[in-house]
């Protein structure tokens, strides 16, 4: 089944914790939590106090997308905060094999993402160490943008790569999603799905994340 992944960017910051437990209810999977620094994208959200603040109290896979500069100087402290997956972007980290091995030291699963722009060479002598690849499938820093089609080909490729050299990570996509484009995206390959600002806004959330979970992924010809 697909995963469902809510981005609590989309909630009503005044009662996070209310939030995240009524898309636990409704069957979601991860919680997926948007870390913006005003450096690497031009918006600021929230830093590891907020994720320590939900950690123990709901019961989803903390999953925390780093967009900051620098990510190697806070990964500690997200991890003691509750992040079970830290992702990190390739286009901060010149030391991206490093900060990988950093993460998984720690113990936690080590995922990186890409902007719609970034080409999946760059983690051609990485992959093979990643429990995720986040495909951005919108530029990062807003939530409620348009889906960018010209991903759907990225994903394709990434999966066909991940089932020639066997890997294991799971490819995440994030940004746009909505109940109109989630079913060419799964079938593209995605096993994780992102969704904020359509998810947040929908009048039947529950029936959303049912049906993408539902969603048929196609069984590569490679
Ligand atoms: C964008 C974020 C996404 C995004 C998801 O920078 O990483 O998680 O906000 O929200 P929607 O589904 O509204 O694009
Ligand atoms: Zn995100």
């Amino acid at each position: 089944m697909v995963k469902i992944a809510p981005s609590i960017l989309a909630a009503d910051f005044a009662c996070l914790l209310q939030e995240a437990k009524r898309m636990e209810s409704f069957g979601a999977d991860w919680l997926h939590i948007d870390v913006m620094d005003g450096h690497f994208v031009p918006n600021i959200t929230f830093g590891p106090a907020v994720v320590q603040a939900l950690q123990g109290r709901v019961n989803l896979f903390f999953d925390v997308h780093l967009m900051i500069e620098r990510p190697q100087d806070f990964l500690h402290q997200f991890h003691q905060a509750g992040a079970q997956m830290l992702t990190v972007h390739a286009e901060t980290c010149p030391h991206l094999h490093r900060v990988i091995q950093s993460i998984k030291k720690m113990g936690c699963k080590a995922g990186v993402a890409l902007n719609p722009a970034t080409p999946l060479s760059c983690l051609e002598y990485v992959a093979a160490g990643l429990d995720l690849v986040l495909i951005m499938s919108v530029n990062p820093g807003f939530g409620g943008q348009s889906f960018i089609p010209a991903v759907l080909p990225k994903i394709r490729d990434l999966a066909q790569k991940k089932k020639r050299h066997g890997l294991n990570f799971k490819i995440q996509v994030d940004g746009g999603i909505n109940e109109g484009n989630a079913a060419q995206v799964v079938a593209a390959g995605a096993d994780v799905l992102v969704t904020g600002s359509a998810l947040f806004g929908s009048e039947e959330p529950r029936e959303m994340i049912q049906t993408l979970k539902m969603l048929p992924r196609k069984e590569m010809n490679v």
